[in-house]
């Protein structure tokens, strides 16, 4: 094959994957994932039932070589710990490596490099990019730049849709199934991506879904218009104790400090939220708790020994298994 058709080959298959972004429909090979509106409820059973077997890879505690060879750069934009480390270890259990560029203070991001060019330096060097960064939309623009699969670790208030994946994967674990549940998210509605994507995962299946927040932290109109349209159950609340009791998972958000103007405004309603053992006895004995993490006060410590379902870092060992499915996946190393 000459040069010159090798070079149209690559433009075809680019193309292709700009356009590949919307459904997976069971096979993730070459995809962005960009939000969890990809995802039907078949490809979230194999998202189950693959984080599964990546569980008992992890548990042996060896390296697999099922992505020997291959590179993940991971581009953070913003703090992390969690997703950051959860796609290194994911990426490392499974024989790949990883190019490692934290808040992009030490990288040419702060020399004024914009994220295209970025993501299109990177992908010299990587076979797959996670991304994090600040503004709404922009895993979507990255992606677009980029010729190799990106998948959003967070964009802005947007969404995050690889935390959705090993929330659902969490619920599932912990109650036994999805369908039927009352899902009770507290806190930030307004500005937390994590309740965004679950939120939008969670209307696929027969739920009901309830928002605790104060007036100016409520779920965005977008959003509850999106979940009536697909026939979603759904009510806001300012007081956490008029759904607790019908509750089967309470599902704890923090405050969004970073995302306020006016630092007033957050201390006004930071500490409105606290769940406490005592707060819990209101709740069903099989009330799952879930917090993506960080936590600044919205959990007392005292909780975590004090039920056994408290599964938030249970959530985060989730995380681990769903990371490698993903990566798994989108570098087609899954059954399709
Ligand atoms: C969340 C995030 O970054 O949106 N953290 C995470 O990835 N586990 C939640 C948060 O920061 O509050």
């Amino acid at each position: 094959m000459g040069l010159q058709e090798y070079q149209q080959g690559l433009d075809r298959s680019k193309d292709s994957l700009n356009h590949s972004a919307e459904h997976l429909n069971g096979n993730l090979k070459g995809k962005d994932i960009l939000s969890v509106r990809q995802f039907d409820t078949t490809t979230l059973d194999c998202i189950y039932s693959w984080s599964q077997e990546m569980a008992e890879i992890a548990e042996k505690g060896y390296r697999a070589d099922v992505l020997s060879r291959k590179i993940l750069a991971n581009l953070f934009y913003e703090p992390s710990t969690r997703t950051s480390s959860s796609f290194t270890a994911a990426m490392e259990r499974l024989g790949g490596s990883v190019i490692p560029i934290n808040e992009v203070v030490y990288s040419s991001v702060a020399k004024g490099e914009d994220l295209e060019d970025t993501v299109r330096t990177l992908e010299q060097y990587a076979d797959v990019i996670v991304l994090r960064h600040p503004e709404m939309g922009s895993a979507k623009v990255a992606a677009e730049a980029a010729s190799v699969p990106l998948i959003n670790a967070g964009d802005g208030v947007g969404e995050h849709p690889t935390q959705a994946l090993l929330d659902y994967v969490t619920v599932r674990k912990e109650q036994g199934r999805v369908d039927g549940l009352t899902v009770t998210m507290l806190g930030d509605m307004k500005n937390g991506r994590t309740v965004h994507s679950l939120a939008r995962l969670l209307s696929s299946y027969d739920v009901k879904l309830n928002f605790v927040s104060p007036e100016i932290l409520r779920m965005p109109a977008e959003i509850i218009d999106e979940l009536s349209a697909k026939g979603v159950s759904q009510s806001e609340h300012e007081d956490l104790a008029e759904v607790l009791s019908e509750t089967d998972v309470l599902y704890v958000t923090r405050v969004q400090k970073e995302r306020f103007d006016d630092p007033a405004v957050y201390e006004s309603v930071k500490g409105l939220y606290v769940v406490t053992p005592e707060t819990l006895q209101a709740g069903k004995e099989t009330l799952t708790i879930m917090h993506p993490l960080p936590r600044v006060g919205e959990i007392a410590k005292s909780v975590d020994s004090y039920t056994r379902n408290a599964a938030y870092f249970r959530q985060m060992e989730n995380g681990l298994y769903v990371r490698m499915t993903l990566l798994a996946g989108v570098l087609g190393k899954l059954p399709t």
